[in-house]
């Protein structure tokens, strides 16, 4: 199967989205194999039998991934981004329907959430919680949120 095939099929548009986030993401497979390395850089720091570290942190830079996170992409990233922000942010919103999100700021694919980590998480992870501009996400879900990206987001948990 070809993998740039799965991948682009994760996000296609607003709409699409909505819809596709209600089943079950039938492309995500070839993703295990792919994109170790935003995980792995993060993950050493957290090793060994140290206190849990629950902030609250200042910058991404100190927010830990923990060892045996289970949040990844499939159970949580995507539903939640197209929950709460790719109705400005998915590439298919144009114009006036971003209502200000900035074309750069786009979150269609794995690599542009993944590029833009520590952006995504000073706005709307752990206890920050401008984005979305009206609110939305419980304090859980921005925790889960801080923890994915602070693991690399990855597509599968612990990979
Ligand atoms: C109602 C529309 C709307 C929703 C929903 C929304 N945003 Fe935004 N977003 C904006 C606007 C407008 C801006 C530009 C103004 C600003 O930065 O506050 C922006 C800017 C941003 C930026 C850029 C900050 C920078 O680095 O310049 C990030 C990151 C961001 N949003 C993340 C998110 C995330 C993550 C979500 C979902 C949890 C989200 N937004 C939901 C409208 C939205």
């Amino acid at each position: 199967m070809n993998m740039k095939v799965a991948k682009d099929c994760l996000f296609r548009g607003a709409r699409v989205l909505v819809l596709a986030a209600v089943v079950p993401w039938a492309c995500g497979g070839d993703e295990a194999d792919t994109d170790t390395s935003a995980s792995s850089e993060t993950g050493s720091e957290t090793d060994g039998d140290t206190a849990i570290d629950e902030g609250p942190w200042e910058s991404f830079d100190e927010r830990p991934c923990p060892q045996d996170s289970a949040v990844d992409a499939q159970n949580f990233g995507i539903p939640f981004l197209l929950t709460h922000c790719n109705g400005c942010h998915g590439g298919a919103v144009t114009g006036e329907e971003r209502q200000g999100a900035p074309p750069e700021v786009t979150f269609d694919t794995m690599d542009q959430v993944r590029m833009q980590l520590d952006r995504i998480w000073v706005r709307s992870a752990d206890g920050n919680d401008t984005m979305p501009p009206a609110g939305g996400p419980t304090d859980e879900e921005r925790r889960m949120l801080g923890e994915w990206l602070a693991c690399g987001a990855p597509f599968v948990a612990g990979e």
